[in-house]
């Protein structure tokens, strides 16, 4: 792969997109613009990865088919998950085919996968499922040169091959790492491997040099759980240590679709997709949980659940009372759900914890509480966020509870009021029948 992400960084804004004028990365492009240039720079860039990662056109036809067919995953069913993934990268149809010649090249490409600070929950989450979506399949057999948690290997032979990778495949490795990095006492809270060398090191030699800087997870993104308070490690996201630059693909643990399409991404332009300001891919991450969260006709009309198993609860009611974070925290979890359409925290029945925000362990809880301490008073309403147990932590949040208050309140006043002219009529109805 000639080009890499530092062409991406050079260039960058202070917003992370990309300027450069020639190729800039823009999925309207494909429709409003030149779609045959733009498909032809794609389509030559397929041919050559082709030519330098598979021995001949059956070799390339058969791999992924191949793969999928070990699960149980037929032809047509892969057709229908790079559909879903090229709409997912907000891609028109016609890279479809582009996609899935892209998800079989993936499977080829170097790869280096370090594994930090952290409880490895990215690699059990993408590894270990039992039943793996194509995603989760494709991410099995990319062609690891080192990842400790799979490999053969051990010691300084383990640590051989990854240097060894690192001089074959200068500029063309993607380089994934998991988990946070310690830097107090110059790393040393973290040493991996035969020769003792400190995950700072470590990630700082193997990111040099890569094709591509994934950092997966929350942890490796802005440090999670490590860094929390008190953070006695002083760890911290993976693009703090390196001057590289970083694609963060938050969330505890990632989606396996953000990971893959993310580096499809790659393999079509060789750059690192359009970043938002916290250096996620705004194909994935520039929606509002909130926005697009099945629940939310419930948080409009004021219907929440307010306590674990009530009827609420049972009716898939809006989660906001019981602390959801969706509405401050950007993700494709409602859109893109996770094990392949199946679920996602709401769906399961708890509100988003915000986990692909920065310092959520810290900023979002307590995570079964409405966000607390703000007294709010709506005009005209004669209640408060204490009422509720409603409060903020941000201002962009005053209009969300602004909102949660009111519509909870007017809800209660309806209640209220059809209960008493229940109570009324009923009072009636026994006058009548004294009558
Ligand atoms: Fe969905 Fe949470 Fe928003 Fe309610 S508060 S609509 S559960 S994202
Ligand atoms: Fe995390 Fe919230 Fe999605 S908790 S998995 S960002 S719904």
């Amino acid at each position: 792969m000639a080009s890499n992400q530092d062409s991406n960084s050079k260039n960058s804004n202070s917003n992370g997109n990309n300027p450069e004028k020639d190729f800039k990365w823009d999925p309207l492009r494909f429709i409003s613009k030149k779609p045959d240039e733009v498909l032809k720079k794609v389509d030559d860039r397929l041919d050559e990865l082709e030519k330098e990662y598979f021995s001949g056109k059956k070799d390339k036809e058969e791999n992924l088919p191949n793969i999928l067919e070990l699960y149980g995953v037929s032809r047509r069913d892969f057709l229908k998950w790079s559909a879903f993934l090229t709409s997912a990268l907000m891609l028109p149809y016609i890279f479809e085919p582009r996609v899935a010649r892209a998800a079989n090249i993936l499977t080829r490409t170097p790869f280096i996968w370090l594994d930090m600070a952290d409880c490895m929950g990215n690699t059990e989450g993408f590894l270990r499922t039992a039943h793996p979506t194509p995603a989760e399949i494709i991410l099995n057999y990319v062609s690891v040169n080192y990842m400790e948690s799979i490999m053969a290997p051990a010691g300084y032979q383990a640590e051989a091959r990854k240097t060894e990778t690192v001089k074959k495949y200068k500029g063309k490795y993607i380089l994934v790492v998991e988990g946070a990095i310690p830097t107090g006492m110059d790393g040393k809270f973290l040493t991996i491997g035969a020769k003792g060398d400190t995950g700072l090191k470590i990630t700082r030699e193997t990111a040099k040099h890569a094709g591509i800087i994934i950092a997966v997870g929350n942890c490796a993104a802005y440090g999670g759980i490590p860094a929390a308070n008190p953070n006695p490690t002083s760890a911290v996201g993976l693009s703090s240590v390196t001057n590289r630059s970083v694609i963060n693909i938050p969330a505890c643990p990632a989606n396996p679709v953000n990971l893959v399409g993310t580096l499809v991404e790659y393999i079509l332009i060789g750059k690192a997709p359009q970043l938002d300001s916290l250096g996620r891919p705004l194909w994935a991450y520039s929606g509002r949980l909130h926005d697009n969260c099945y629940r939310r006709g419930h948080f409009e009309a004021g219907e929440y659940v307010r306590e674990w198993g009530d009827d609420g609860a049972k009716k898939q009611y809006c989660l906001y009372m019981m602390g959801c974070k969706g509405p401050f925290t950007w993700n494709n979890c409602t859109t893109a759900e996770y094990n392949q359409d199946i679920s996602f925290p709401m769906r399961a029945g708890h509100g988003c914890i915000g986990c692909s925000q920065p310092a959520f362990w810290d900023r979002m809880t307590p995570f079964e509480k409405p966000n607390a301490d703000a007294k709010i008073i709506i005009p005209g309403i004669e209640a408060t966020a204490d009422e509720f147990g409603v409060g903020l932590f941000a201002a962009a949040g005053a209009g969300i509870a602004a909102h949660a208050i009111y519509t909870g309140v007017k809800k209660k006043k309806e209640h209220k009021k059809s209960k008493n002219e229940k109570n009324d009529n009923s009072g009636k109805n026994d006058d009548n029948k004294k009558e």
